[in-house]
């Protein structure tokens, strides 16, 4: 067994999101560091996640294009999916940018070390390597960013017809029948790609209604546009288990005894931390009870020295959340002073179709909080380039505070469902974050036509005056 032994500015255990920026970023820094990685560098996002099931969703929307062409004059004859070629593109996809992050590691001399990294005592970080040999290497400082695996429910193992996001990324056909075990985003993303795709899906969630973190009025735009696409969502009914029937596929069984015969089903309830493999004993490493890394504002461990970022710890489970959390620790090993990420304003966004963004509270959360706000709603039927587009389900919604003065003031939150709210979000996010007035962000101009007049009309409208009602 060959040891090596080296030591560096900074060590990142975990190549996703987080601990692949970490590395990037500490090394355009002018730090020597080394990347710890078992599997393929890029982590879920890139190889089992969110760039994976956009492909997959891109897909859908092409097949949903087509479908709808007449409507624009172009006859063509009704689409076919075949699938094991969305599989092979969606490959093609996820390894040039794996490709392209480790050509990044090497141009930046990120000493990539393809194993499993734990921690122990003074920083020195053991590497299981896959072809049996080991390494220890020490870091004057140590990024945790081992991220998340899939959460699984009792009598739901994996196998056969039994899926989590890992197993149906990498499926070659489109199922039937499908179920899909938790509305939340990634559940609802699955749900939006198989029914536009021909499956026959139904959504099996526990909570009385499905995104449950949305805002009200943007849920319930998801909600009227995936009964159109005839997704069929049960509410209120946690499963109790499954019958695999010879002939392949299975009998889910849910809520009141009630059975449900499927071909797939895909388990998307959550994700949970992976600190299993971490080692850290004899190390001021705090895990806790529900396994993620605890850390301060600073996403400083209580070992000192050593951070831990991304789906590790217990913010929200988004890649620029890793990306945002990488910088702040890359920047403390540095001796700087990083602001710390402020948690209730990030962008969120969930790809399924209609898309849906936000950034803020939604109008429940900022009424809780104690803000007295006032409210503005615009649908997106009346939107020109939503019309040419022939896209026109959605709203923009932004939630202000009432100022001092008794007319609206600072914008809180910026809600959006419908055409491409994912890329139009950024305004809204800079407004949220630079904590600007409704009468601010009603000064700038919006492009015309364009998806982000309805922004525009929005903030417009609670400045007392508009253009369309
Ligand atoms: P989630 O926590 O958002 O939703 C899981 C849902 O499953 C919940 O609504 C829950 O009530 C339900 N559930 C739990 N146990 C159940 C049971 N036994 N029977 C029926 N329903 C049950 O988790 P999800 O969707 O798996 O996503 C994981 C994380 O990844 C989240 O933090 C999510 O925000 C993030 N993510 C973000 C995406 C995006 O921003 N586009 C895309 C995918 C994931």
């Amino acid at each position: 067994m060959a040891t090596v032994s080296n030591t560096f500015d900074l060590v990142v255990i975990g190549g996703g999101p987080g601990g692949y920026s970490a590395a990037l970023y500490a090394a355009s820094a002018g730090l020597q560091v080394a990347l710890v990685e078992k599997d393929a560098l890029g982590g879920t996002c890139l190889n089992r996640g969110c760039i994976p099931a956009k492909a997959f969703l891109e897909t859908a929307a092409v097949k949903r294009h087509v479908e709808h062409s007449a409507d624009f004059g172009i006859l063509s004859s009704a689409p076919t999916v075949d699938f094991a070629t969305t599989q092979a593109r969606k490959q093609k996809i996820v390894d040039g940018l794996v490709g392209g992050i480790a050509a990044m590691c090497k141009g930046r001399k990120v000493e990539v070390f393809n194993g499993s990294g734990s921690l122990g005592p003074d920083h020195a970080v053991t590497v299981a390597m896959a072809d049996g040999s080991s390494a220890t290497i020490t870091g004057n400082h140590v990024i945790l960013a081992a991220g998340s695996v899939p959460r699984l429910i009792p009598g739901f193992e994996r196998g056969g017809p039994i899926m989590t996001s890992d197993e149906v990324l990498d499926i070659d056909y489109v199922p039937n029948r499908v179920a899909v075990i938790g509305g939340g985003a990634i559940g609802c993303e699955f749900a939006s790609t198989f029914a536009d795709l021909g499956s026959e899906v139904t959504i099996l969630e526990a909570l009385p209604k499905i995104l449950p973190g949305l805002d009200k009025d943007v849920a319930n735009v998801v909600v009227r546009s995936f009964k159109k696409k005839k997704i069929d969502i049960r509410t209120g009914v946690p499963v109790t288990g499954h019958r695999p029937r010879d002939k392949g596929g299975t009998v889910v069984t849910f809520g009141d005894n009630e059975e449900l015969k499927v071909d797939v089903v895909i388990v998307s309830v959550g994700r949970r931390p992976f600190a299993d493999a971490l080692g850290l004993e004899g190390t001021g490493v705090v895990v806790s009870q529900r396994g993620f890394v605890e850390v301060d504002e600073f996403c400083r461990t209580g070992e000192p020295g050593v951070y831990a970022i991304g789906d590790l710890i217990d913010t929200p489970q988004l890649a620029h959340v890793g990306y945002a959390e990488a910088i702040l620790a890359v920047k403390q090993a540095l001796g700087e002073s990083p602001m710390p990420v402020q948690y209730d304003r990030v962008p969120w966004a969930i790809y399924c179709h209609p898309e849906v963004a936000w950034a803020g509270p939604s109008e429940e959360e900022a009424k809780e909080a104690g803000y007295e706000v006032v409210v503005a709603k615009h649908p997106f039927r009346a939107n020109s380039r939503a019309q040419i587009l022939g896209e026109t389900d959605g709203l923009a919604k932004i939630i202000a505070e009432v100022g001092s003065d008794g007319r609206p003031g600072r914008i809180l939150g910026v809600h959006m469902v419908g055409p491409w709210v994912t890329e139009q979000l950024s305004g809204g996010y800079l407004a949220v974050n630079w904590e600007a007035t409704v009468d601010e962000v009603a000064e700038f101009i919006q492009p015309h036509p364009s998806l982000t007049e309805l922004f525009g009309e929005t903030v417009l409208t609670l400045t007392g005056r508009n253009f369309n009602g």
